[in-house]
């Protein structure tokens, strides 16, 4: 190619980078739905630099009349025994919850050979540091290999056949724990109205082959093995109504057949703006009824109302939102703080949140500290409100967005392509109704 239009080409290029970049601004959105090619750089600080704030207030002494104050981490949250990821969980949380480690995919991949490499780091962790374990989690009909619903041909194993391979690996995995652990969710996700099976059920392939005795062998299975832990049913979007009666319902007929379920865990994952706070406090207070232990087991709050928007950098308006609605919903925590005794926030800091990569890879901020392990206005709602800005002119005006955050998963999607199954696309899609469920 000539010399001079080499140069124009470099020229072109430049142009077209440097107009990217002005298209930039901070807090300012990139519409990704608009078709712009904007990358979004996530803020990966350099891990060496990082130092917590030793002096402010721990969360787990300001909950500690209340409840447990817990987390989720990566097993790679604790590499340094004492480096600043692994002070900040001792400082703060009294509870901790192992992200993936202890999930089927991770403790049994194939049949009968257990790795425990992921995981015992985090139990040993939790156990010399004095923090509580919640086991996350036993049968899931997502993370689990398909050797466990299929024979060699390829075709649905029978019940027995399923249930022992459920009984073997709640006993081995379980057992290895046993006494290290207070509380397991027993069985995650077991609900999907959407699937229209009788009583809201999932049609998993667990329910296709063994139908709602699969639950009720895994409490039996885990009440056998560790009977000391307290067994959890766990499941999102347990605030929607229709959902949360199935829920109660399911519990209900469990408790009636002597199942032994000790608790129901609210997994939380909500949005700035949905559910509202009332919704939440009539979730609990639904369940209290059933003299059962409930838990908030994975809480992070999106800073989004729909699937599109992405911001470069965390608006101050959306900080202040944040924080003032965390401190409005653990309020409601307090107000039953004889029924909920734990709460799980679902990550110890916003660089490390599965919202960073579902339902699209974009920025996302839901947790009570930034990527640099600092405390956010979320956390010193908890902790001091008075430390919290008054709400900007310019939240009122984004509060009266219309948004519905409804929390879908499909674990079909692969959440770290940021792909969202089409059916799911509008689970995280703006919708101008409130939800009327
Ligand atoms: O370990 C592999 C790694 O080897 C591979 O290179 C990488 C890229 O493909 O993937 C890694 O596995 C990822 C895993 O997290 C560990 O990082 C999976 O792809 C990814 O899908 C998985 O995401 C987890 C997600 O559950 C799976 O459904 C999230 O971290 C975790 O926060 C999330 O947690 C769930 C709860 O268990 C249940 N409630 C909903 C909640 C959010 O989905």
């Amino acid at each position: 190619m000539h010399p001079a239009r080499i140069g124009l080409v470099v020229l072109l290029a430049a142009l077209l980078v440097a107009g990217a970049q002005a298209m930039r601004s901070n807090g300012e959105k990139t519409n990704q739905a608009a078709g712009q090619t904007t990358d979004i750089e996530m803020e990966n600080p350099d891990p060496t630099a990082l130092t917590i704030q030793p002096d402010i207030p721990s969360l787990k002494d300001v909950f500690a009349g209340d409840f447990k104050l817990g987390t989720a981490i990566p097993v790679s949250a604790i590499t340094s025994q004492d480096g600043p990821d692994a002070q900040l969980l001792i400082k703060h949380f009294n509870s901790i919850t192992a992200e993936n480690e202890l999930k089927w995919d991770a403790t049994e991949p194939r049949e009968g050979q257990f790795d425990f490499t992921r995981a015992d780091p985090i139990v040993k962790f939790a156990v010399n540091n004095g923090i509580g374990l919640r086991g996350h989690t036993l049968v899931w009909h997502s993370q689990t290999p398909d050797w466990v619903f299929h024979d060699e041909a390829g075709n649905l194993v029978s019940k027995e056949v399923l249930f022992a391979r459920m009984k073997q690996h709640i006993q081995t995995v379980a057992g290895r724990y046993k006494g290290q652990i207070y509380a397991w969710d027993v069985v995650n996700e077991v609900l999907e109205p959407g699937d229209h099976a009788p009583g809201g059920l999932r049609n998993s392939l667990w329910y296709q082959i063994a139908g709602e005795e699969y639950i009720e062998k895994a409490f039996i299975y885990a009440r056998e093995v560790d009977p000391n832990a307290k067994l959890f049913i766990n499941d999102y979007n347990t605030n929607m109504p229709d959902k949360r009666q199935d829920l109660y319902d399911l519990i209900k007929r469990l408790k009636d057949k002597g199942i032994p379920v000790d608790g129901v865990g609210h997994q939380t994952h909500i949005g700035i703006e949905y559910p509202s706070v009332q919704e939440l406090d009539d979730m609990v207070t639904a369940f209290r009824d059933l003299a059962i232990e409930q838990q908030i087991t994975e809480m992070d709050m999106s800073i989004y109302t729909n699937d599109v928007d992405a911001y470069d950098t965390f608006p101050l308006d959306l900080q202040i939102k944040q924080a003032k609605r965390y401190q409005a919903i653990f309020d409601v925590f307090r107000k039953h703080k004889d029924q909920v005794n734990s709460v799980t926030i679902w990550g110890k800091d916003d660089g490390n949140t599965w919202l960073r990569s579902f339902p699209v890879n974009r920025n996302n901020w839901p947790l009570l500290f930034d990527e640099r392990l600092q405390a956010k206005y979320a956390y010193w709602a908890l902790v001091d409100p008075d430390r919290v800005p008054e709400e900007t002119s310019q939240a009122a005006d984004s509060a009266t967005h219309s948004g519905v955050w409804q929390v879908c998963h499909d674990e079909e999607a692969n959440p770290t392509e940021g792909v969202v199954a089409p059916e799911n696309a509008g689970c995280f899609a703006d919708r101008l109704q409130p939800n009327t469920r």
